[in-house]
């Protein structure tokens, strides 16, 4: 390649709004190369196929760079901080800043000048991207925004240039799948009075007739290590659990979602392993913090979720909320059984040496003890209970009275 050659690096999924930017890129924007770059974050194997098909017959250097690891270590920080946005764990949007920084990564080694994605002026794909690439010395070029293209356009402009648009796997939808969700939208799934056919599903699958199966997760400092008693890494882990648990039809969310720029959309996800590894988590929180601690981290942890859905998790007020949610993860050490019954997920016992429950404390079956403290102590606390609202009542009363007088 001659040394000025003017180069731009494109998120390349080989899809057809990915596809019609390479030859625009070069007519609309005078590049003289594009080179495409597939970042894996456990996409499944056929999207890599079609990537790879459609990069050669449109003569683009493709690179496809392995992020599963990293990807998955962030799905786990995000499991510590119990991150959902409106229920929605966060698949697409954690997925972003890993790939936005691959691509970067692959950018300056083949000496580009500039960085392009195929996202629309609607999502919030464009955000997170750019949050990551408007911070290098690169130029940012959105040609589906930036030209106003629409589905419909681009589907003639492909036809008409004969691009290679024809093998693409996703149907009538817009589907966007990595380690830690599945998500489904578009066609008449846009109105949100109509009720999905069983087909949109992959993940998932109906549990009638299924039985009911135990899982157990291993958690030390917030983090999940071991399934069933073996030791395991973050990607197998996810992988692991999306079938176990999508077998049982753990994981559907049918919603509608605030996107950023103030869209309401209506959202279908499959998230079998982030539901499984968020209930676990939780549970043992539940065991090992105190009240206050879990009241609080209740707001740390909606702060995380909405900087994680915006892409921004290299905010420094992330750093800040993670110091609280490891101060606290220290303790969340211990083990959590699971049931996948029916379509749910749910908690059924759970052990750690940092729990705050005390059994002799607790227990109606004995006298207890624990510093000394007996029944009858309560009763000066039972005597003060609602000491307030009584003065406050009586106060009133009071004041009609004189005012009837
Ligand atoms: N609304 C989600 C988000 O912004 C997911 C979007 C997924 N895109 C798709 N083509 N299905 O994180």
């Amino acid at each position: 390649m001659p040394e000025d050659t003017n180069r731009v690096a494109l998120a390349f999924s080989g899809g057809l709004d990915t596809t019609v930017c390479v030859p625009l890129l070069k007519e609309e924007y005078g590049y003289d190369e594009v080179i495409g770059v597939t970042v894996d974050v456990g996409q499944p194997a056929k999207e890599f196929d079609e990537a790879e098909e459609t990069a050669e017959a449109l003569d683009v250097k493709n690179f496809v760079v392995d992020a599963r690891e990293d990807f998955a270590d962030l799905c786990l920080r995000s499991v510590k901080a119990n991150a959902t946005y409106q229920g929605y764990p966060l698949g697409t949007a954690l997925a972003r800043p890993v790939i936005a920084n691959a691509i970067l990564d692959v950018a300056r080694e083949q000496d580009c000048t500039a960085l392009a994605h195929g996202c629309t002026g609607k999502g919030n794909d464009q955000l997170r991207f750019e949050a990551v690439w408007r911070n290098s010395e690169m130029e940012v070029i959105a040609p589906v925004r930036e030209l106003g293209l629409t589905r419909e356009w681009e589907s003639e402009y492909a036809a008409e240039r004969g691009l290679p648009v024809e093998g693409g796997s996703e149907g009538r939808y817009s589907i966007d799948t990595n380690l830690w969700s599945r998500s489904i939208e578009g066609s008449e799934l846009e109105n949100p009075a109509t009720i999905p056919e069983d087909d949109i599903y992959d993940w998932t699958q109906n549990p009638s007739g299924k039985t009911a199966e135990l899982v157990e997760i291993e958690f030390e400092h917030g983090e999940p290590v071991s399934l069933d008693g073996e030791a395991i890494e973050p990607v197998e882990l996810i992988e692991t659990l999306n079938e176990r648990a999508g077998a049982h039809g753990v994981g559907r969310t049918d919603m509608m979602e605030d996107r950023m720029l103030g869209l309401k959309v209506r959202e279908n996800y499959e998230h079998p392993a982030a539901t499984v590894l968020l209930t676990a988590h939780e549970a043992l929180e539940q065991l090992v913090l105190t009240q206050e601690e879990r009241q609080f981290k209740k707001q740390i942890d909606q702060q995380w979720a909405q900087k994680g859905y915006q892409g921004l998790i290299d905010a420094p007020i992330v750093d800040a909320l993670e110091g609280f949610i490891d101060s606290t993860g220290e303790r969340v050490t211990g083990s959590v059984t699971v049931k996948l019954e029916g379509g749910h997920c749910r908690p059924v016992a759970r052990e750690s040496d940092y729990a705050v429950y005390s059994q002799s404390a607790a227990s109606f079956d004995e006298e207890d003890v624990t510093g000394g403290i007996t029944q009858e102590d309560a009763t000066g606390v039972a005597k003060y209970h609602g000491f307030q609202s009584r003065l406050a009542n009586r106060a009133m009363d009071n004041a009609r009275k004189k005012n009837s007088e």
